[in-house]
């Protein structure tokens, strides 16, 4: 079995205090970049993937090529339901072979968050899949999700505390001032917050919304018990800036085997300074 769960991943990560890479894939040239570059440097590696990207992959596609990367590389790897919040939509995503999954009903009462979280959790571990759940709330915008400055919340660590107790999830996403996108200016992290949640809580922690925050601060969450970092904005940026600037030069290029590589190459660069900031080349 090529796809894995992220739980032993993520707790090796947490042992050794380093981070699991998470990288939002959408195709195949994508996944090939961070496959390639994760076994090129023995980074354990997430792929992620938004229910966006899903429906336009198409959920069959996305697996078999991830799987097939797997096993051409003698690598296994976690394939990840980012954000998703559909409690049939991820059974059936578990069923075709997904072994890792965050569940995000951040957006519900305290209540109801544990509720729906707790039934993910029974059903996923059920199939050994691993289930990541966000507390408080992040800021920004990713895909359709929407998060303005009024919806956001941080994560209260003595709700954190209980939060993990009572739904049994495997990592906690935190709400800790990173948000989701570009930043408008210099992000602040809460490390102060940070340190507390560590505190009351065993699991591995997650960083979303990395894209853009400065290398130091991503380092000091991981000192402070952060074990997945998930980056998604610098990708598409650094992939989509390279194409436009191929075309620029070449306006008569019509060929994806070649117009591809420049944005494919300007992608693994970001991939290889992520790696290196989480610390985890060569930890596989
Ligand atoms: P960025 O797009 O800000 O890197 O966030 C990615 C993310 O958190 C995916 O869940």
């Amino acid at each position: 079995m090529y796809l894995i769960s992220s739980q032993e991943m993520l707790k090796k990560a947490q042992r050794e205090q380093y981070a699991v890479p998470a990288f939002n894939i959408h195709n195949l040239e994508t996944i090939q970049v961070v496959v390639d570059t994760a076994k090129e440097l023995g980074s354990p590696v997430i792929l992620a993937a938004t229910p966006a990207t899903y429906s336009y992959a198409g959920t069959p596609y996305l697996i078999s090529i991830c799987k097939q990367a797997a096993e051409i590389h003698h690598f296994p790897f976690a394939l990840h339901l980012d954000h998703h919040e559909n409690l049939s939509d991820i059974k059936s995503k578990i069923e075709a072979g997904i072994r890792s999954i965050m569940i995000d009903a951040s957006h519900y009462p305290f209540e109801e968050n544990i509720d729906i979280v707790r039934e993910m959790v029974v059903f996923s571990h059920k199939y050994n899949a691993s289930v990541e759940a966000e507390l408080g709330r992040l800021g920004g915008q990713e895909d359709d999700l929407i998060v303005d400055d009024k919806q956001s919340a941080f994560t209260d660590p003595d709700a954190a505390k209980e939060y993990v107790e009572r739904t049994g999830i495997d990592s906690l996403a935190v709400a800790i001032g990173s948000a989701h996108g570009l930043y408008k200016g210099e992000p602040k992290l809460d490390f102060q917050r940070l340190a507390k949640i560590r505190d009351k809580v065993d699991i591995p922690l997650v960083l979303h919304g990395a894209s853009g925050i400065p290398a130091e601060m991503v380092k000091k969450s991981i000192s402070l018990g952060i074990c997945k970092v998930n980056v998604a904005t610098e990708l598409k940026i650094a992939f989509s800036d390279a194409l436009k600037q191929d075309f620029n030069i070449h306006p008569d290029a019509n060929d994806p085997r070649h117009y591809m590589q420049p944005a494919k190459a300007a992608m693994k660069k970001i991939v290889e300074e992520k790696i290196r900031i989480c610390g985890s080349a060569g930890k596989l």
